[in-house]
């Protein structure tokens, strides 16, 4: 049943009203948007709405898997900040180094660089890279390769301790998940893991329509 139809009207309604983006946050925005590829970051509105998560969830350990311009990454860091949890880390996860040194730039003027660390190596090497070395996060969330979309997903449910969430970018792919015989591979796979989510009775789900489509998957407890 369609309430309010999300026009773009309706979006801006919505980050008028429900997103406050600090002048770092925005400035870092207003850089990556001359980059190519620009297309990839989160919205501000996605980003308001992790930030929001992690000061529920209050986090020791995320995961950020898929960095570019550490904008997403900024935004939960806030949420740890605000949280005044200074033992609280962000890893965030990239295939390339490439806008490092902006993001880090950024991070510093935020205040939070001293809770971020990146790691540049194919994310599923470090995601298992981490998970043999014990390690556990309470949030975990997934922005990277979408080829690879199933792989990250079984490894952050490894990862996250009972209780803890995963949070996936891009599941609605343009409205691109709606085909029925997809040519690309990549949105078989997001049709894949939707299904896959859909049916996993180890967590508790939920689907949102915000930026490119959140799905919110909660590991349960037993
Ligand atoms: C959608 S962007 C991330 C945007 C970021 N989360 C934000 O909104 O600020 C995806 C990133 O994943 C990285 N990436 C692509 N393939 C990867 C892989 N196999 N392992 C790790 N990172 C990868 C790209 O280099 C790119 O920076």
């Amino acid at each position: 049943m369609l309430k309010t139809p999300i026009t773009p009207e309706i979006i801006d309604y919505c980050q008028e009203h429900g997103c406050r983006e600090s002048s770092a946050l925005k400035e870092l925005r207003a850089e990556t948007l001359n980059l190519p590829n620009a297309q990839m970051l989160i919205t501000p509105l996605q980003g308001a709405f992790l930030k929001l998560l992690v000061e529920m969830v209050n986090p020791q350990q995320i995961i950020e898997v898929g960095m570019f311009t550490g904008y997403s990454a900024l935004w939960m860091a806030s949420g740890l900040k605000s949280r005044l949890n200074p033992e609280a880390s962000l890893i965030t996860l990239d295939i390339s180094n490439q806008h490092l040194e902006l993001a880090k730039s950024y991070w510093r003027k935020a205040g939070v660089d001293n809770q971020i660390t990146a790691l540049i190596a194919p994310a599923d090497i470090s995601m298992q890279r981490m998970l043999d070395s014990g390690l556990v996060a309470d949030m975990v969330f997934i922005d990277a390769n979408k080829a690879q979309y199933l792989e990250y997903y079984e490894l952050a449910i490894k990862l996250l301790r009972p209780g803890g969430i995963v949070v996936i970018d891009n599941v609605l792919m343009y409205g691109q998940v709606l085909e029925t015989n997809p040519d690309k591979n990549y949105i078989k796979t997001l049709q894949q893991l939707n299904q896959l989510i859909r049916d996993d009775q180890r967590v508790t789900i939920s689907m949102l329509p915000v930026g490119d489509g959140i799905t919110i998957a909660r590991k349960k407890e037993c």
